[in-house]
């Protein structure tokens, strides 16, 4: 088995910090989402991986090296434009081979372990009637923004439809899919849709109409599409939720620590008041705050005389002086600060090596 992961996203609704990086490099609970995903392949015993990459190649490519920090062989398959998930499954033929592969959607985030998920289509392959692919899914409020699922009354999958005006059902396709070679014909059988784009949803519904077996799963644990910022914001605190509290920095005795809280390695807590769950990056420094539940500050951040909360400041950046920021996505080495102190929450969504100055 084989995984084949999606990181070529332009990221147009988290502009801007897209502008200057990747959308799977943002990070949540600290951690690059990507990197969520690989560790799940991997967790799942896969270790040859492909990752598609498009305009931001470098920096992916750099974050994730040749994957051996995994375990992992990685393997970079660039898509020159975003032609459509269907579209990356044709342009890996080569890295695929006739393989049983995982295509994993890199900036979809899972609170479940796809191991169970991966074994099940396994085990199900060796049956006397082995099935082609194998989807999950999961109920949602809003079914127009997703692919769709369709199944009929002993849960077979009858029909998908990608993002439909009036949708059948609100079973979601989540942006995990098993396949096995079959699904290289139905990428190249298949025309792109309105939106031009080669849909793996049109590509599955191609596997049903040829009588295939598509088996699906309905998915228990959160799901998360984190291409914009609120369900970022979601992913990042449903993630500190759970983190395994630990101070590896220096606090004061004027500080105090309440609840989760991770401070890293180097972090310096000077007559602060954090409660968690949070994590506070390497080398940041905060001094006479308040940083509370559900923020994430990166390494080497500084955030003086200032009340931050559930939000995710990037790498580097200062905040200075702000009475209160929250719901809040603050890129790298940005710098909000404020000369003259005024009783008002800000909601920001800045891009990398932006400046913020309230005067
Ligand atoms: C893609 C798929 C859609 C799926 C979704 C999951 O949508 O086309 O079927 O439900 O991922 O995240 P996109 O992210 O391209 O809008």
């Amino acid at each position: 088995m084989k995984a084949l992961i999606l990181a070529g996203g332009a990221g147009t609704r988290l502009r801007p910090i897209t502008h200057t990086s990747a959308k799977q490099l943002v990070p949540v609970a600290n951690k690059p989402i990507l990197f969520y995903g690989i560790e799940a392949m991997v967790s799942a015993g896969i270790t040859e991986i492909g990752v598609i990459v498009g305009d931001t190649r470098a920096e992916v490519m750099g974050a994730l090296g040749d994957g051996s920090q995994w375990g992992a062989k990685i393997t970079f398959i660039p898509q020159d434009e975003p032609l459509g998930l269907a579209h990356c499954v044709l342009i890996a033929a080569d890295f695929l081979g006739d393989d049983d592969f995982v295509m994993y959607l890199g900036d979809n985030l899972l609170e479940q372990d796809l191991a169970a998920f991966v074994h099940a289509f396994e085990s199900a392959r060796l049956s006397s009637e082995p099935p082609t692919a194998q989807i999950l899914l999961k109920k949602v409020p809003d079914p127009h923004r997703f692919g769709i699922a369709e199944l009929d009354a002993a849960g077979n999958v009858i029909r998908l439809v990608e993002k439909p005006a009036d949708p059948p059902t609100d079973l979601a396709l989540v942006g995990v899919y098993l396949f096995d070679r079959t699904i290289n014909d139905a990428v190249r059988a298949i025309a792109p849709s309105p939106r031009g784009e080669l849909e793996i949803t049109d590509a599955i519904q191609w596997l049903v109409d040829q009588g295939k077996i598509v088996r699906q799963e309905l998915l228990t644990g959160w799901w998360i599409d984190t291409g914009k910022l609120t369900p970022l914001l979601e992913a990042n605190r449903l993630l500190l939720e759970v983190i395994e509290p630990r101070v590896d920095g220096d606090v004061d005795e004027a500080s105090s620590l309440d609840g989760r809280v991770v401070i890293e390695e180097g972090a310096v807590i000077r007559n602060s008041t954090l409660r968690g769950p949070l994590v506070i990056g390497k080398e940041a420094r905060i001094i006479d705050s308040f940083i509370g539940p559900f923020t994430a500050i990166g390494n080497g951040c500084e955030v003086v005389n200032s009340e931050v909360e559930h939000s995710v400041i990037m790498e580097r950046s200062r905040i200075i002086d702000i009475t209160r920021l929250e719901d809040s996505l603050i890129g790298r080495e940005a710098e909000v600060i404020r000369s003259q102190k005024r009783p008002r929450a800000l909601r920001l969504m800045i891009g990398d090596h932006c400046q913020i100055d309230t005067e």
